[in-house]
């Protein structure tokens, strides 16, 4: 006979697998294709699949059918900041639901209402100062709507890197979206990493990590994160697409990460890495200029005003301030901004061409005074619609 107690004893007990069961993600789906080894529940609306980094979606890429995949770089670019991983032990949201095992990869499921043809509206610099000399679609059509605070430089780079601020903007409506990030470009060829808020890609307005890429000017090939076939996905740790633990509060504790990108040695792939850690690589075998050198690098900040309201949108960039209104704590900032030259050495960009589209909206400030403890930066960012920004 159970007595009450064993009752709610065994009660207790079933309740704590079922439980452990949801947040260790026990299999959701009723068909679980052989290459998901396990898949986990982040709260209401996320899931992550661990999929067999063998059987990862991108080696069905017609260009990689052959592929070998490499599981680590052969070489490390020399002088990079690589012990300044940001201001705190970063962590994806979904760790604290589960963890990959060894061997396979984080992969975050496709919302629900996703649309593909998104990552294909990516349109890149307005104003380039290169522009008369490049032939690519992407600066024919030059993005309307898309506004820039950006450092650029050119010449022959094998990689970048900067440690950036974490901040939520805000977007003013659901296709708008608001990015901090590095963009990496050859002619044609683009690998761009950083992080954005876009609730039309994401399905809501948390800040997160994101890498991107195009072979045409942003034609028809390429998009962001593992949405299209392409990136060669290594981490077990980090998940595209995925949201930080933390970011920056106005006028309180600052959160950054440090992104990279740098050209394999030996095999010729880009790879990216989060905080030092080495995500994956787009093969070199993607790009045809890319697969050589890349010849500009851009940092800072993109939103996209669409006027919805028939004025500038009140979308935000960075911090949601200007830098004219101070520094840190109050403006958005990249530091520790870098180049691997042709030598592949880590070096601060020389010649850097500052844009910025819209002044009275979004701005930018080197900062010369801390370029001793925090290497080259600036501060970014706006509020978008104002008294000035109509
Ligand atoms: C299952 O994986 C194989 C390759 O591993 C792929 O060809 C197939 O389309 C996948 N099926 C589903 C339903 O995802
Ligand atoms: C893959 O290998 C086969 C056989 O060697 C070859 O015919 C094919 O062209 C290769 N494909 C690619 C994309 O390299
Ligand atoms: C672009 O072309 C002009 C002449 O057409 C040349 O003077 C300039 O150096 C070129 N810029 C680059 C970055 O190649
Ligand atoms: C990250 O996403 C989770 C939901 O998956 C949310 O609860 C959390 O607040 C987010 N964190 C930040 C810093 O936005
Ligand atoms: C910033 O924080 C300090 C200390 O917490 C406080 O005294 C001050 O009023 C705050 N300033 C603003 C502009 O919120």
């Amino acid at each position: 006979m159970l007595t009450f107690i064993d009752l709610v004893f065994w009660i207790l007990i079933l309740m704590s697998l079922t439980h452990e069961e949801l947040i260790q993600g026990k299999i959701i789906q009723n068909v679980v294709n052989k290459s998901i080894i396990k898949t986990i529940k982040v709260e209401t609306d996320e899931i992550i699949d661990c999929y067999d980094i063998y059987r990862q979606p991108s080696l069905s890429h017609p260009l990689l059918c052959n592929h070998t995949i490499q599981m680590a770089p052969s070489s490390h670019p020399k002088g990079m900041k690589s012990d300044n991983f940001g201001t705190y032990q970063l962590t994806q949201t979904w760790h604290n639901y589960g963890i990959c095992p060894e061997g396979t990869i984080p992969i975050r499921r496709k919302v629900k209402n996703y649309d593909p043809t998104l990552s294909r509206k990516h349109i890149p610099l307005k104003f380039s100062p290169y522009k008369t000399n490049v032939t690519s679609q992407d600066d024919v059509d030059r993005g309307h709507g898309h506004e820039y605070t950006t450092i650029e430089v050119g010449g022959n780079f094998l990689g970048a890197q900067a440690k950036i601020n974490l901040w939520q903007p805000v977007t003013e409506i659901y296709d708008e979206m608001s990015t901090s990030q590095i963009w990496v470009k050859a002619g044609p060829d683009t690998i761009e990493t950083g992080w954005q808020v876009s609730r039309k890609l994401h399905g809501d307005d948390y800040t997160r990590f994101f890498i991107s890429w195009t072979n045409d000017g942003y034609k028809s090939s390429g998009c962001y994160d593992l949405i299209c076939d392409g990136f060669v996905h290594i981490s077990s740790i980090i998940g595209l697409g995925c949201n930080f633990t933390e970011v920056s509060t106005f006028n309180g504790s600052q959160k950054d990460a440090t992104f990279s990108i740098h050209k394999d040695q030996s095999r010729g792939h880009w790879w990216v890495q989060l905080q030092g850690i080495f995500v994956g690589y787009y093969p070199s075998i993607l790009f045809t200029e890319l697969s050589k050198r890349a010849t500009r690098v851009i940092w800072g900040g993109e939103i996209t005003n669409w006027k919805s309201k028939g004025r500038h949108t009140s979308t935000q960039m960075g911090s949601g301030h200007f830098p004219s209104e101070g520094g840190l704590e109050t403006s958005s900032y990249f530091n520790w901004v870098q180049v691997v030259n042709e030598n592949f050495m880590a070096k601060d960009p020389e010649n850097i061409v500052i844009q910025v589209t819209n002044p009275d909206c979004y701005g930018l400030k080197i900062d010369d005074d801390k370029y001793g403890t925090n290497g080259y930066g600036f501060y970014y960012g706006g509020p978008g619609y104002n008294d000035k920004c109509q």
